[in-house]
């Protein structure tokens, strides 16, 4: 059968990691969160004393970073910098509030599509971020492009963190967002953008279920017809 790549871009917190892994397992694909890759790099750049303004300490560290994926005990797809399992130091707030500058680094953005598009070459495989419909795979067969509002994504991160142990304030996360949006879409580089051809999913008042089985459904129409 036929094996497509779906590229699934939109804000922070509007789903598309729980969208996209769910999506993943349903097709038996492979799950990639480019977001997670940057959070890496951020991860490590903090750990180092990385200048992300400086190209020489950019470019040198680039090369001693790793990144990759793993299928933990529990199933879930982690994150892993060098070897170190980093899936939950990723999503600390610290890394949160530095991501957005790293990824606006253009040797940053060029490294990780190339790594990005590495990982699809057999397509087969359910990326999620901001510009994978019309950077990374613009030729992927399905690109979805998911929305939701910013009280309820912020409330959605809110029980994501409470859940791995963090109490944060409902206020700091949806400034983070909201500056996070900002600079996602405005940014010289790659900004967030509804990609040509793309579904658009406003996914504010629907289930985590209603968006999967409507993007599986999509996916699987143009499975058929090829
Ligand atoms: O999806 P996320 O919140 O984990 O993404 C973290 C940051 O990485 C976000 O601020 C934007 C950036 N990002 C990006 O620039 N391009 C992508 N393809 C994915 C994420």
């Amino acid at each position: 059968m036929k094996k497509i790549i779906i590229a699934i871009d939109g804000n922070s917190g509007c789903g598309k990691s729980t969208t996209a892994k769910e999506v993943a397992r349903r097709l038996g694909y492979a799950y990639v969160d480019s977001g997670a890759m940057y959070r890496s790099v951020a991860l490590y750049f903090l750990d180092h004393g990385i200048d992300h303004l400086n190209s020489e300490q950019v470019n040198t560290a680039l090369e001693k970073i790793d990144i990759g994926f793993q299928v933990g005990t529990n199933g879930r797809s982690e994150t892993f910098l060098n070897g170190k399992n980093v899936e939950g130091s990723i999503r600390d707030m610290r890394v949160s509030d530095h991501v957005s500058k790293v990824s606006t680094v253009p040797a940053i953005r060029r490294a990780m599509v190339a790594l990005q598009r590495k990982m699809g070459s057999d397509r087969g495989i359910v990326m999620d971020g901001r510009d994978i419909g019309t950077v990374v795979y613009p030729d992927a067969e399905l690109k979805i492009f998911l929305t939701a509002s910013l009280e309820v994504r912020a409330k959605r991160r809110q029980a994501e963190l409470a859940a791995s142990g963090k109490d944060v304030v409902l206020g700091d996360i949806e400034s983070n967002l909201s500056d996070r949006d900002h600079a996602d879409s405005t940014r010289a580089e790659s900004p967030l953008k509804k990609a040509e051809g793309a579904v658009e999913i406003d996914t504010s008042d629907i289930t985590i279920e209603q968006q999967v089985s409507q993007v599986v459904g999509l996916a699987n129409k143009i499975i058929a017809s090829a």
